[in-house]
């Protein structure tokens, strides 16, 4: 009987999330292993049970490909994050069942394939005996205890690649162009494709803004004869003393959904500059799609260590980026407290030096 290996991938899509699980099937397969997929998520472990066999000829294109081939669920029995990086608990009994079928398939380890919420499951199911390894995944890079998660790399291309024809557009009706980001509680996605993409202003959840301020920007460019604008906003932006913008409340079972305040931003800047001001929500395209060249390569090496650290028995742990090295870390490390943009670290000031306004 050929050893086995069980993976699944949790929370929200994005690009990547098949280049791991090629990586993990491959790898895993050089040692003689087969791979068992378990489908839509954790769900996938509770009855009635879906998972099925991998193999490894069937992953020859998923390098380039979005999504994952396993599905996967942000919602439901086994939504662990009630937002803002705190882990919920899992009941007991819904832990004991997916234990228990893990142990009936006999395999040998669980490669958990998630963000904070999905490595939060992997560490409850760790401590109540499945032995389990971790791959970082998320494009809002929020995790703690690794560089960069992937599926970032992709959303920030995406999100540079909107910049790029806003930017046009704006210049062309000398407009103000809003350009909406995903991130949740973190301004990643906004802070890195607001400088690659040549933003103006950025407003991102760590740097509360005041309107005074983003029009003042405004006018600073019209004075200069720059007679458009390109802000980025991250859905978690808020203007100082003000809470999140969200689109709906929190629902049982399911994380609060952000989202909305580039439009209360593009009405704002409009009445008071009365510049014609416009908004575009990137939304979703931020997570689909094929993974960048860098992401593809990070996927690979974090599906192959994964793969490694199950081979030494390495279990509890994630394999995390600390450049130039992929390493393992304790997923307790990297769970329980998002990592945001530091207010006054390297890349912000790189902003500010260029010019850059945060609104503050
Ligand atoms: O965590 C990834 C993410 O894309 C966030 O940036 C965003 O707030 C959220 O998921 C959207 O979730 P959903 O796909 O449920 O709308």
């Amino acid at each position: 009987m050929r050893e086995r290996i069980g993976i699944l991938t949790g929370g929200g899509d994005c690009p990547g999330l098949n280049a791991v699980i090629r990586a993990v099937v491959k790898s895993a397969s050089k040692r003689g292993w087969d791979t068992v997929g378990f489908l839509g998520g954790y769900d996938g472990l509770l009855e009635p049970l879906r998972c099925r066999p991998l193999d490894y000829r069937e992953m020859d294109a998923l390098l380039f490909v979005g999504g994952t081939i396993l599905g996967t669920s942000n919602k439901g029995r086994f939504a662990a994050k009630t937002g803002r990086g705190e882990a919920g608990n899992i009941s007991s009994a819904i832990l004991d069942e997916a234990r228990d079928n893990f142990h009936k398939l006999g395999l040998r380890a669980l490669v958990c394939v998630g963000g904070d919420g999905s490595l939060s499951i992997a560490q409850q199911l760790f401590e109540k005996g499945v032995p389990v390894v971790g791959v970082p995944k998320t494009i809002d890079n929020d995790l703690e205890a690794t560089a960069l998660t992937f599926g970032f790399d992709s959303a920030v291309a995406c999100a540079t690649d909107a910049l790029d024809r806003l930017h046009t557009t704006a210049q062309s009706h000398e407009r103000v162009m809003v350009l909406e980001v995903m991130g949740r509680y973190a301004g990643w996605i906004a802070v890195c494709a607001g400088i690659s993409g040549g933003g103006d202003i950025i407003l991102i959840p760590e740097i509360p803004f005041r309107y005074e301020s983003v029009c003042a920007k405004v006018a600073e460019r019209e004075r200069e004869g720059k007679h458009f604008t390109l802000v980025i906003a991250a859905e978690g932006a808020r203007e100082q003393g003000q809470d999140y913008v969200t689109q709906s409340e929190a629902e049982k079972d399911r994380e609060v959904r952000l989202g909305g305040i580039g439009a209360v931003v593009a009405a704002e800047i409009q009445r008071r500059t009365g510049k014609e001001t416009r908004v575009c929500v990137l939304g979703h395209l931020q997570r689909g799609g094929a993974p960048t060249s860098f992401d593809r390569l990070l996927c690979t090496r974090f599906g192959a260590r994964a793969v490694q650290l199950i081979a030494d028995e390495k279990y509890g742990y994630m394999v995390a980026l600390h450049p130039p090295d992929i390493v393992p870390v304790k997923i307790l490390e990297a769970i329980g407290r998002l990592r945001t943009v530091p207010p006054n670290g390297d890349i912000v000031q790189t902003a500010r030096a260029l010019g850059i306004a945060f609104g503050d």
